[in-house]
């Protein structure tokens, strides 16, 4: 695989591949709800790929034209790409969360957002309201016979697969209390050793407080938690993500400050009460789940940087390799601030950095795999804690400097050879999800069958130019022959944040 070549666009694209301005059209609600066979098609849908994408992210920018001051606030709303015998069928519904209830009724803005939403009426109505929405919008992934929608604050959304209607909020039978957070990153283990080789998932929850702690859980294949446990850790927490091993749970504890009173006086958001701090340490934080045998978590301590997202994490002779995009510094969400103007070359890039953990020595070691700038890694789900080869991940279309994400880009680490395509400078992408060819007879994707790459990718794709989103599938052994199919969408899609694929077809 040779690298950097630009396929079917490359002749055309400016020396700056994006517009600020056609970029901003991606950032506008879409109030209606859709349910349509997708006609037109560029390309082909492989006949024999059949399942379901489902996408999560923001859906609403905007209640009732009272803009919402960050995307991250923004209600849930839930995509689903059913795909069977090469035809597609588009259909996307809001979660209907108790805030997303009550604010559509009313027609206003009731809530205070985590990242700068608030309530008219000045400080005086917010002070001291530190109820927030669960907004439902950050991942979404079927499980234990489940459609789950997560939001790492709040408790899941349970959703119906073929019409995505809302069936209220999921407790595990009884094992998560209501309103206890549930994060929006769980991995699938998929061999778990404490499950006699089966197949689990494993997510964790923060609590917060003056110190916090970490809540791992692990369910099995019918959805039921089957083992938890809690570790109190010092210190002020905004993590987001996550990476697990066979005997391991990984997190990064950003190094970042927390000043509570500005929000609880009403007048900032918890987002901008967060200050980063360039000169403190990453916390690197191991706990070990077997916690009955092993309860107390390893603390080791790593150069300053800030994390959103781990690509995986593996072990290999004594230590955790971890593979996860860092940023240099994490900008301070600006009160008033308008997300729109973002000047990208005023930021610093999330770059794929690769952690050499040694849990003896207590060392750890980095190394810079990706510079160029990149954010939303995945891999191929059955290596999940296992040692991985490529990593696919949302790119700039240049190789240098802060952009927006215009390209797909997999990176082979064991060679250090690159593939990429770029759908600049119309093109604005998601997350690049990976779909392998085969999956087992349970409907996971639990072994590598043949190429680690044997597979395709599915991303969302807002094209400014016809200010629509276009769902499109490349070949993931060969990026750079451009898209083998390219689904037009009737309406534009907000940008959104993660998704999955499930091999059973879900259309009603
Ligand atoms: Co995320």
């Amino acid at each position: 695989m040779q690298s950097f070549q630009l396929g079917e666009h490359a002749s055309t694209v400016p020396i700056t591949p994006y517009n600020t301005q056609e970029w901003q059209k991606g950032y506008r609600s879409l109030n209606q709800e859709y349910d349509y066979w997708i006609d037109e098609v560029e390309g082909q849908i492989p006949p024999e790929l059949s399942g379901t994408l489902f996408r999560n992210g923001p859906g609403l920018l905007d209640i009732n034209g009272q803009r919402i001051q960050h995307p991250f606030d923004g209600d849930g709303m839930v995509c689903a790409i059913a795909i069977k015998d090469g035809r597609a069928h588009f259909r996307n519904r809001f979660v209907r969360t108790e805030g997303y209830v009550a604010e559509q009724k009313a027609g206003r803005i009731l809530y205070r957002g985590v990242f700068g939403t608030q309530k008219s009426g000045g400080w005086l109505a917010n002070a001291f309201d530190t109820k927030i929405k669960n907004i439902a919008n950050t991942q979404i992934l079927y499980w234990g016979g489940k459609l789950l929608a997560l939001w790492e604050a709040a408790e899941p959304h349970r959703l119906d697969p073929r019409t995505l209607e809302t069936l209220g909020q999921e407790y595990f039978d009884g094992a998560l209390q209501p309103g206890a957070p549930f994060a929006a990153h769980p991995w699938i283990d998929p061999a778990s050793q404490f499950d006699g080789g089966a197949p689990c998932l494993v997510n964790f929850s923060i609590k917060a407080g003056l110190s916090f702690t970490i809540n791992i859980y692990e369910l099995d294949l019918a959805g039921k938690i089957v083992r938890q446990h809690n570790h109190p850790v010092p210190g002020f927490a905004f993590i987001h993500d996550f990476a697990i091993t066979p005997n391991y749970c990984i997190f990064f504890q950003n190094p970042v400050a927390f000043n509570p009173v500005p929000f609880l006086m009403g007048t900032r958001s918890p987002g901008e009460c967060i200050k980063f701090q360039p000169d403190k340490p990453t916390r690197v934080i191991v706990i070990p789940r077997d916690a009955a045998s092993r309860p107390k978590p390893i603390i080791l301590e790593t150069q300053s940087g800030f994390v959103f997202h781990h690509a995986n994490a593996y072990e290999q002779d004594g230590e955790i390799v971890m593979d996860s995009i860092c940023y240099e510094n994490l900008p301070s969400v600006e009160s008033g601030a308008d997300y729109r103007e973002t000047d990208f070359n005023a930021l610093t890039p999330g770059q794929l950095w690769r952690f050499r953990i040694n849990l003896e020595t207590k060392a750890i070691e980095r190394q810079l795999i990706e510079p160029r700038c990149c954010e939303f890694p995945f891999i191929h789900p059955a290596l999940a804690g296992r040692k991985h080869r490529y990593i696919y991940v949302g790119a700039a279309h240049t190789l240098e400097g802060n952009a927006p994400l215009q390209a797909i880009l997999k990176v082979d680490v064991e060679s250090g050879d690159r593939q990429i395509w770029s759908d600049a400078p119309n093109g604005y992408v998601g997350e690049p999800v990976f779909v392998p060819r085969a999956a087992s007879e349970s409907g996971l994707y639990t072994k590598v069958e043949g190429d680690e790459d044997d597979g395709w990718l599915f991303t969302m794709v807002y094209d400014s130019e016809h200010d629509r989103t276009d769902v499109v599938i490349l070949d993931a052994k060969d990026l750079e022959k451009g898209a083998i199919a390219r689904l037009h969408l009737k309406h534009h899609v907000p940008y959104g944040l993660h998704g999955s694929f499930t091999p059973h077809y879900f259309e009603s």
